[in-house]
């Protein structure tokens, strides 16, 4: 192909491969390849609608990005001697157009304001694979807390035995977090659906481009206002990363549970075969390794934050280069999440929940202690301090048993319970998990009652948002039906 067509006019020296290595873009801008020929398109539309380029022309450049867009761009466009893909596309576009159609498509435009638009467009489509991704998980969450509103298990506080809970309370409590992941992601989306385009280098331009129709050809509410923030807003990433980041943290949170509760110590989880190995050596062994994967990718996530942020703290005004080794960071973030999030899904769908180990633990360490300490209050009055530090002093002595409570009783409150009418059935029917769960009566706690309706709300959350993703998609679609009966009206 012939000279680079940005550089011919003010650089003589020709660059070596190196440099051209060195500088060029192109392997990470395959994820933009697509966004870019449709910017492409809009951008011609609207200068043909406005007056600035002949329809002979346009119908030309349009014809040809029409064919990249079915069969594929011409691999020159990817070629490195051409910095990005940006130059990549308008090169084969001046070669297969002429160069007289193909060196009109950039008027009133810049390389600044054509990536940021495209940087958004890719990031739109892969924040809804995220979403879809966190539904997934979040529907394996809500169907196996349902199936185990009563499975009784222990709670844990400092990694100790605490209180005792239900595997449905748990499962939830990582739905929520989940769910919270999905609405940051949303949020994002919506912060950062404004057009770049038209924008031009930063300072806009003197040809009247209508910017409202290029942001509507490609999907976004509005123009950015503001054509200097518009080129070197990179906010957006790092925002994403940042959901991406919390959302990764939080799975690996789940993996490092659930790689607990696999243990031989612990036996709460029989991880389907699929996502373990073995050992070369151990013949017994079975070995999470799925789910340890999972929790360093986590690392690799939280990693592109720290680079990107690095990256853009010391940018001024308005677009430097540094902004293109963004980028990467940005796409490698979503592999990472984009990866994990179907996996843990089936293996939550997958995994065998061991009740009886459950509940055996379900009383183990005292876990019944706070329930006996709030009875002490409930039936004989006493400040909940006084019931604390008798139950506290019962286990010190080692058990609960109506001999030790007395004991503890005259020891630390000089009051005696059996005199009150305390008796063992008493305590031994206080301390069942199964009724202390039972008469939970805050919202939010395992009581299945409440967790039945809990269950219940997160599934009616959880559609509201495939609704609302789905729409957004729809949009995206619709959008591009906009470019193509446009396209074929001309
Ligand atoms: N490849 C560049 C990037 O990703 C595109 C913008 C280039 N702009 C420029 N002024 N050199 O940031």
């Amino acid at each position: 192909m012939a000279k680079d067509q940005i550089r011919a006019g003010r650089l003589d020296a020709q660059r070596s491969k190196e440099i051209e290595d060195y500088l060029s873009s192109m392997e990470a801008d395959k994820q933009i390849s697509s966004s870019d020929i449709r910017v492409d398109m809009a951008h011609i539309l609207m200068l043909e609608k406005q007056g600035f380029i002949d329809k002979q022309s346009a119908k030309k450049l349009l014809s040809a990005l029409n064919k990249y867009m079915d069969e594929g761009l011409p691999a020159d466009a990817f070629d490195v001697d051409r910095e990005d893909i940006h130059a990549g596309i308008e090169a084969v576009l001046i070669n297969d157009a002429g160069a007289d159609a193909g060196g009109r498509m950039h008027l009133g435009r810049s390389r600044n304001d054509e990536v940021a638009t495209c940087l958004k467009m890719r990031t739109r489509e892969l924040i809804l694979e995220t979403l879809s991704g966190t539904f997934e998980l979040r529907r394996a969450l809500i169907s196996r807390a349902e199936e185990n509103l009563n499975t009784i298990m222990p709670g844990f506080t400092h990694l100790q035995h605490a209180q005792p809970t239900t595997l449905a309370h748990y499962l939830l409590a990582y739905e929520n977090l989940f769910s919270r992941d999905s609405a940051r992601l949303f949020d994002a989306y919506a912060r950062l659906n404004k057009s770049p385009l038209g924008s031009a280098a930063f300072a806009g331009t003197g040809f009247d481009l209508d910017r409202n129709l290029t942001a509507d050809y490609l999907g976004f509410i509005s123009p950015v206002e503001n054509s200097m923030d518009a080129v070197a807003n990179r906010d957006f990433i790092v925002e994403t990363i940042s959901d991406l980041a919390i959302l990764m943290t939080n799975i690996s949170r789940m993996c490092e549970e659930l790689i607990l509760w696999s243990t031989a110590f612990v036996k709460f989880v029989n991880l389907n075969d699929a996502y373990c190995s073995t050992s070369s050596i151990m013949p017994q062994k079975k070995n999470p390794d799925t789910l340890e994967i999972m929790r360093a990718k986590s690392a690799a996530v939280i990693g592109e934050l720290t680079a990107a942020l690095t990256l853009i703290k010391s940018l001024p005004m308005s677009y430097n280069r540094d902004l293109q080794d963004l980028n990467p960071h940005l796409w490698n973030a979503f592999k990472q999440t984009n990866s994990s999030l179907p996996l843990l899904a089936e293996i939550i769908d997958t995994a065998e929940f061991d009740e009886t180990a459950m509940k055996k633990q379900a009383k183990a360490g005292n876990t019944t202690a706070t329930e006996l300490a709030d009875h002490l209050v409930r039936e004989y009055g006493l400040p909940f301090r006084t019931a604390h530090n008798i139950v506290g002093r019962a286990v010190k002595l080692g058990s609960l048993d109506l001999k030790t409570v007395e004991e503890a009783a005259k020891e630390t409150a000089k009051i005696s319970l059996v005199e009150k009418g305390l008796t063992d059935t008493e305590i031994s029917n206080v301390l069942n998990p199964k009724d202390i769960i039972k008469h939970k009566k805050t919202y939010g706690s395992p009581n299945p009652r409440l967790m039945k309706k809990a269950v219940q709300a997160a599934d009616v959350r959880l559609v509201q948002d495939e609704v609302t993703s789905d729409m957004m998609s729809d949009q995206l679609s619709e959008a591009d039906e906009k470019i193509k009966s446009a396209i074929s009206e001309l």
